[in-house]
């Protein structure tokens, strides 16, 4: 029997290698022998583990593409996981939006050509993919809050505009969607088949891109998409702090991580030199070239399989991408080790981990309403609350990225309650702060609500190292 597993799971590893090589190799941008080194039998064992809270290997194409995320078959999801006489009461998803055009042009060449119009039978492919593109174009008499109402429902532009959703992005959530609904809706029955509007709650930030991505998600997930029903708050803070944003000692950690991250890039004098080749390049001063964040768009290049710039002085090419990507691991590591990110974090994300067991609780009471909680969010969203949560080894939120909290009821003692953390499909509940070392010293399979609960309400203050007990307090007492 254990030989038998063994060699199931050989062959289950011989299968994601070989796969892992096939999509490295796919790029045309990736010499066959540089995919073949960057799967060198040092990665290969730290590759297999999980990808979602090992910490990441340092050979940066891997990393550069699971970032990418690109859409494929036997997408891996412990979402829904739980003893059988645990019954599923909420579920709150962050997700960060899909693959998008980048935020910046490097200056002085061409811009990727990405098409953003939605075509049915363009890769990558969704079964829903057409029905949606017909369902959103139909959706004009949709009303969502201010000022959301003014934004396209889809997108839709020959060269996509800057920060645009591609039809990679629109395709990763109908995913997310159909892979929910698979676990939440067929299998546990999170809403009946007659659901009304209010046991929907759904937030988005004012970006054309993160309410494509949660119409996206939504199309995916809901039985019957009617608009009458669908309604989306506004969410003007890209923290989802709504109404308790004035947090000066938040800012005074930001300040001192940003400090740090420009230190850290001085003392890189690789990244430095490389900065000065590609600014050469384009021929503008390097400073001007660093501050138009360059990484952004050769990231567009490299997940859309497009070759990088260039112009009659050279071409931007896979080493520059590979050093700048390398020193943004060195600094995810370096930020870890020096937690002022996480005073950052743990102030940043504590109004919306507050707003989310609020909601559960009140769920927990037996209210029906706000089960299924959907925030359309950014990496700068996703970001501080997994730090936030101790999730220290995760990776940074790759395009549509899920972050999902689960509330369970124990049928056989119903005043029961646990909670469930996945990260693109990863349990990662034992990996949070909060619930490290429960499996140790419990014998419950399954991490109580109250952990969370006293967590946010108490503890979060605690591991700021600050005396305060409560959010006001940590935001005004002087730090520094
Ligand atoms: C990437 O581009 C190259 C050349 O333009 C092409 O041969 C290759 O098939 C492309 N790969 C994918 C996955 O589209
Ligand atoms: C936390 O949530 C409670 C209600 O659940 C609310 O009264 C309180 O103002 C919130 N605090 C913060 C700092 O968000």
């Amino acid at each position: 029997m254990l030989f038998r597993n063994r060699f199931l799971l050989l062959l289950a590893l011989a299968a994601l290698l070989a796969f892992l090589s096939l999509s490295l190799q796919f790029f045309h941008l990736i010499p066959v022998s540089a995919a073949k080194n960057g799967l060198s039998s040092k990665s290969r064992k730290r590759i297999m583990p999980d990808p979602a809270t090992d910490p990441p290997v340092t050979d940066p194409v891997y990393e550069a593409l699971l970032y990418c995320n690109i859409p494929s078959v036997g997408e891996r999801s412990m979402e829904g996981h739980a003893p059988h006489h645990f019954k599923l009461v909420s579920v709150h998803v962050f997700i960060r939006h899909g693959d998008r055009y980048p935020l910046y042009a490097i200056p002085k060449t061409k811009r990727p050509e990405i098409d953003c119009t939605l075509v049915a039978n363009r890769k990558p492919y969704h079964p829903k993919l057409e029905a949606f593109i017909s369902h959103m174009s139909k959706g004009s008499g949709a009303s969502f809050e201010s000022p959301l109402n003014s934004l396209p429902l889809y997108p839709n532009h020959q060269l996509c505009e800057m920060g645009e959703l591609t039809q990679t992005g629109v395709v990763q959530h109908l995913q997310n969607g159909q892979l929910l609904r698979d676990i939440y809706l067929k299998k546990h029955k999170l809403l009946s088949s007659d659901w009304s509007t209010d046991q929907l709650y759904l937030e988005t930030t004012g970006k054309s891109r993160t309410l494509q991505s949660g119409l996206a998600l939504l199309y995916g997930f809901l039985p019957d998409f009617d608009w009458k029903k669908i309604y989306f708050r506004h969410q003007p803070s890209a923290l989802f702090c709504s109404g308790n944003c004035y947090c000066p000692v938040r800012n005074q950690y930001l300040e001192k991580e940003q400090r740090r991250q420009y230190l850290l890039r001085l003392k890189n004098s690789q990244l430095e030199r490389t900065y000065g080749e590609m600014a050469k390049i384009v021929d503008i001063p390097t400073k001007q070239l660093r501050a138009a964040n360059p990484i952004d768009s050769m990231l567009c290049h490299f997940c859309h399989n497009v070759s990088f710039p260039c112009t009659r002085n050279g071409c931007i090419d896979m080493e520059h991408f590979k050093v700048i990507k390398t020193h943004q691991i060195e600094d995810e590591r370096e930020r870890r080790e020096k937690k002022l990110y996480l005073g950052y974090s743990l102030l940043g994300a504590h109004p919306i981990l507050n707003q989310t067991i609020g909601r559960m609780q009140r769920a927990a009471e037996g209210r029906k309403e706000e089960i299924f909680a959907l925030y359309s969010a950014h990496d700068v969203t996703l970001s501080p609350v997994l730090s936030a949560l101790g999730l220290t080894e995760a990776r940074f939120p790759r395009f549509a990225a899920r972050l999902i909290f689960e509330l369970w009821q124990d049928r056989e003692k119903p005043s029961e309650h646990s909670v469930r953390i996945l990260y693109n499909g990863v349990d990662v509940t034992f990996h949070t702060s909060f619930c490290q070392d429960h499996q140790k010293r419990s014998l419950k399979p399954m991490c109580p609500l109250e952990n969370l609960v006293r967590f946010v309400k108490r503890d979060m203050f605690v591991a700021l190292g600050s005396s305060s007990t409560n959010y006001y307090d940590a935001c005004h007492r002087e730090r520094f």
